[in-house]
């Protein structure tokens, strides 16, 4: 997919880590379809991740900002502004992390500090983003924001944890924050719900590889892939969904809408024959 429908774009994408982060592969694909961008990750992330591999890859500028501080934010938009010396048309939000579930803490036992923390990274710094471009007047008109959420919002996996309440929080962000970025700077605001995804974030998830394949067996689809979420990010960046907003949009190879699929009826078989 070589079309370059993102020729003359602008914009940031947060959250490369590695090459396995869903924010790499789409940072590769936007610049296939012509968009240029700042890479930025927290500080930590800079220094143990790869970025700079992929800011070579791609020719871009990386910026270190901890998507929870202010200051962070408002010195990245400068920077990004002034570096592009134009408003920006795309922006992607692709953080998570919760120290409940890295550390293996079981909802009905959480420690709340870490919730607010996996909160603040994972949901409010949503906010804390948007509210930053809206003051700044940082985003051209018809310019697209997505943030990336999991189905965990809407159904419950036991083992998702106070994640799946950071996505519930974030997807309402992306709602609330939408209408007035809509209202006032015709730019829509919108959540990518993907499939499970082989990734470090995804890999902290206890029971991720069982998850992966019943998600798989149960999606008409299967799973989407990184490229897949990539490639529909570059959708939802171009022109050509200039009226989409305020949506939890479904990457996932139909899984949200799927109740029983002939093959996990047969695993269920085999087991109870
Ligand atoms: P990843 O671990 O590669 O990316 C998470 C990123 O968040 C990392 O780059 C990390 O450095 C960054 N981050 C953490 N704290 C930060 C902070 N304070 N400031 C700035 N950046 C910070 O994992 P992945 O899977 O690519 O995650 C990207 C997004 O996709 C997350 O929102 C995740 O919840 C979501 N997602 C992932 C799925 C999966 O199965 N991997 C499924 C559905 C959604």
């Amino acid at each position: 997919m070589s079309h370059k429908i993102l020729e003359g774009k602008k914009g940031i994408i947060f959250g490369a880590l590695d090459e396995l982060s869903i924010a790499w592969k789409t940072a590769e694909v936007i610049k296939q379809a012509g968009g240029e961008f700042i890479l930025t990750n927290a500080p930590v992330a800079l220094r143990m991740g790869k970025i700079d591999e992929l800011g070579k890859n791609t020719n871009s500028k990386i910026f270190a900002a901890d998507a929870t501080n202010l200051d962070d934010l408002n010195k990245l938009v400068e920077f990004t502004l002034n570096h592009f010396d134009s408003k920006l048309d795309f922006i992607l939000h692709s953080i998570g992390m919760s120290i409940n579930v890295r550390k293996g803490k079981h909802y009905t036992d959480l420690n709340y500090d870490w919730m607010a923390k996996g909160s603040d990274v994972s949901a409010v710094s949503f906010h804390k983003l948007m509210q930053t471009l809206y003051k700044k007047d940082a985003m051209n008109k018809w310019g697209s924001i997505i943030a990336l959420s999991y189905i965990a919002a809407q159904r419950i996996f036991p083992n998702y944890n106070d994640m799946a309440d950071n996505k519930a929080l974030l997807e309402s962000i992306a709602r609330s924050f939408g209408y007035f970025f809509g209202k006032s700077k015709q730019v829509r605001v919108n959540t990518i719900s993907q499939s499970p995804t082989i990734t470090t974030a995804g890999k902290g998830v206890e029971g991720f590889n069982e998850f992966l394949s019943f998600s798989e067996k149960l999606s008409p689809l299967g799973n989407a892939s990184s490229e897949d979420c990539a490639n529909y990010i570059v959708a939802m960046f171009s022109d050509y969904t200039k009226k989409v907003t305020l949506q939890n949009l479904y990457n996932d190879g139909g899984y949200s809408s799927v109740g029983v699929s002939q093959e996990i009826l047969d695993l269920v078989k085999d087991r109870i024959e």
